[in-house]
């Protein structure tokens, strides 16, 4: 098996966590940066980082890394690389990037030189005169150009990871799974955890507890673009995902309870939960908050409340906060945890964070707000 060098790219806040489920799954070399993660590994580790991550967005075979401040060195660093190493003769190869802060700032004539400099090292590998035949599998070239340094991948993900499967319709203000996997994970929730989220529309955060507490790989149910990629063997997707499956954990005595006051929510959130195989695992209850109360003796309460944005006005949600403050009591053995981006949360809430940590949910610019028990 080779040794490759992949980035994964994530949402901004979240790349220690990254890092350690990389590590936690046996990823080599893993170096956590600004909205993304290095490792390096064999295909299996791209494989498998694929079928199992929550947090990463996507997995990206790193081919080149150079510096470039015009389009000839553009063109010779991606020429310089033996793309017959990545690619079959008859593969698809379009190419889309990003250029932010770096003399090179024109995108599509950048895409044009990558596209250009990587079939030239094809056709001279493989002997072709004339075009290629894009007629293979596809092989997404991206390339990132940030302070004139350059790199170029394979994406092996395709659609996002954040792309689970399950959700076939969601509500008004839907959380991105990857967001929802952080919190669930920032909140400790465990195998046996109790988990409560009093605005639950979709369902999205008690069905990422679910299936982390239950060991559920959120891949197992989508497909990846390097599915069916030469350079990747069938025994290693095959090994990989008896490997993911080996992850349930039939002895969890997790349970959760998902609240909205919007009853169309709640019928999409069981229809997710059911295609993510856990519908036997959350309760969804038509609830006001102003009608919360927990009955358990000990749990978690994660939430996603109304931030007076796509949903209600800002007074509007501040008075949730404070009848939030109200019911969520101070109690041994209940935690709180809620994602919001209104500064004046804690002032509404009634009482200071035990601990706050910045995060973006989309381009919003939040914190989490979390309360000890
Ligand atoms: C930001 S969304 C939550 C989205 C959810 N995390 C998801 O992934 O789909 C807020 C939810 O709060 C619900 N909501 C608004 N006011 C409420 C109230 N007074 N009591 C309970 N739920 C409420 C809305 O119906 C909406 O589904």
């Amino acid at each position: 098996m080779s040794n490759y060098k992949y980035a994964a790219p994530c949402l901004m806040g979240v790349e220690k966590l990254l890092a350690n489920e990389l590590k936690f799954m046996g990823a080599c070399d893993v170096i956590a940066e600004n909205g993304r993660v290095f490792f390096s590994g064999g295909e299996n580790i791209a494989v498998r980082a694929n079928l199992r991550s929550r947090i990463a967005e996507r997995v990206l075979l790193v081919c080149a890394e150079f510096s470039a401040r015009s389009f000839d060195e553009l063109y010779e660093g991606v020429r310089a690389v033996k793309w017959a190493d990545y690619l079959p003769k008859n593969a698809a190869f379009p190419v889309t990037g990003k250029c932010l802060s770096s003399k090179l700032m024109s995108v599509s004539d950048c895409q044009g030189i990558i596209k250009k400099a990587c079939a030239e090292s094809l056709k001279s590998s493989y002997r072709v005169h004339g075009m290629l035949d894009e007629s293979g599998n596809t092989y997404k070239i991206r390339f990132l150009i940030y302070k004139d340094k350059v790199s170029v991948m394979i994406d092996t993900s395709g659609e996002p990871l954040h792309k689970r499967g399950y959700r076939a319709v969601s509500n008004a203000a839907p959380m991105k799974e990857t967001l929802a996997a952080a919190l669930v994970e920032f909140s400790g929730v465990r195998k046996d955890t109790f988990v409560i989220d009093p605005f639950c529309g979709s369902g999205t955060i008690l069905i990422e507890s679910a299936q982390k507490a239950l060991g559920i790989c959120p891949g197992l149910q989508r497909k990846f673009a390097c599915d069916k990629w030469e350079l990747i063997s069938p025994a290693v997707w095959e090994d990989e995902r008896n490997l993911a499956l080996m992850q349930y954990r039939s002895d969890s005595d997790f349970q959760a309870v998902g609240y909205d006051i919007d009853e169309s929510s709640l019928k999409i959130a069981r229809e997710n939960a059911k295609l993510a195989g856990v519908a036997d695992r959350i309760k969804f209850i038509e609830r006001d908050i102003r009608d919360f109360c927990e009955d358990s003796s000990s749990g978690i309460v994660i939430c996603n409340p109304p931030y007076g944005e796509r949903l209600l006005d800002i007074k509007a949600a501040e008075e949730l906060y404070r009848i939030m403050g109200q019911n969520f009591a101070k109690k041994d053995n209940w935690e709180y945890n809620i994602i919001c981006p209104d500064d004046d949360f804690e002032k509404c809430f009634g009482r200071r964070a035990d601990k706050r940590r910045k995060l973006y949910n989309g381009m919003l610019c939040c914190q989490l707000y979390r309360y000890f028990r």
